[in-house]
């Protein structure tokens, strides 16, 4: 290869989304719309928990970290995604680009973990009712908020710094919407041998513990209601676990969808779209899935505007 580290490539080209320009305009107002929803819905979540003491319970709290870190991972893309759709320039600082890299792993990670946490929360409130107030204790809390975010630290450090000591030469063109990493790992003049190897087996580790641990709580779940099987009891375990199987399944079945059936033909296309799917589509659904159809949640938005009201009136 003629021309190896004799260019240092200073910024990236973002190509984003395979869309026709006549298009451009449509798909610009629906992402604005979805990522306006993602945020209010996100931060709706997040000040009912603040504000109403009746949610202050080890689920609700691993909710509004959940919603939290839903914010954070779909700000991550979306708002440099759309400003390139409306401007002619879609050119991105290398440092840049690798700080979205960092935050983007990140947050996915971090959301990933927080899953594991809520499917033992409820594992312990349904396995062991009488003790949970007694296992679920503050410490053991801050623990499972805490722990997630010193893994994640350090997975997304890892990489970031792997990418900082390859070289890219005079391709810079990133044929996604935001700075993926298989996608920069492509674009290297570098050896990505050792990058390839660390994304193999931690990234693995990364995905498959969490998935079975999930696994293992739900399995433990259904296996204590079959015990002593009553109609009270599967409903009443299913109006506790129903929401979060659904964000699991959506979160994982997109992974998976992306990772283990790899296509040959139009894979670029493919992957866009599936990345699409979890980084916008999954931060939106998920205070939809867990509010509507939630009594807790619906009597904490009564609580909370009501109490506004009264003070509005003195
Ligand atoms: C996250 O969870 C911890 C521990 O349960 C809680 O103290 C904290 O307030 C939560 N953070 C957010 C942003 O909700």
């Amino acid at each position: 290869m003629t021309g190896r580290n004799q260019t240092i490539v200073s910024e990236f080209l973002l190509m984003g989304l395979p869309i026709e320009s006549e298009h451009q305009n449509l798909f610009y107002v629906l992402f604005l719309a979805m990522y306006i929803t993602t945020v209010l819905g996100n931060l709706l979540i997040l000040v009912l928990i603040c504000l109403d003491p009746h949610l202050h319970t080890p689920m609700y709290l691993f909710l509004s970290n959940l919603s939290f870190s839903d914010l954070c991972f779909s700000s991550v893309t979306m708002p440099k995604l759309m400003q390139n759709m409306q401007s002619q320039d879609p050119s991105i600082p290398y440092a840049g680009c690798l700080t979205q890299m960092y935050f983007f792993l990140f947050f996915g990670d971090l959301e990933d973990f927080l899953l594991v946490a809520m499917a033992y929360d409820r594992y312990v409130a349904i396995c062991f009712p009488l003790h949970y107030t007694a296992i679920m204790g503050p410490r053991l809390c801050l623990f499972l908020v805490v722990l997630p975010w010193i893994l994640t630290t350090s997975h997304a450090m890892l990489h970031t710094l792997l990418m900082a000591r390859l070289h890219f030469c005079e391709d810079n063109v990133i044929p996604h919407f935001f700075c993926d990493l298989s996608a920069l790992l492509k674009l290297s003049c570098s050896d990505t041998r050792v990058n390839e190897l660390v994304i193999f087996f931690v990234g693995g580790l990364i995905i498959v513990i969490p998935f079975l641990l999930i696994i293992m709580s739900y399995a433990r779940i259904v296996s204590s209601i079959l015990k002593v099987p009553s109609a009270k009891g599967i409903c009443k375990a299913f109006s506790t676990c129903g929401s979060h199987l659904t964000v699991v399944s959506l979160f994982y079945g997109t992974i998976i969808g992306l990772y283990l059936c790899p296509s040959a033909n139009n894979s670029t296309v493919k992957e866009t779209v599936m990345s699409m799917m979890y980084t916008v589509v999954t931060p939106m659904l998920n205070p939809f899935i867990y509010s509507l159809r939630n009594r807790d949640m619906k009597g904490a938005l009564k609580r909370v505007f009501c109490r506004k009201k009264i003070h509005f009136s003195l």
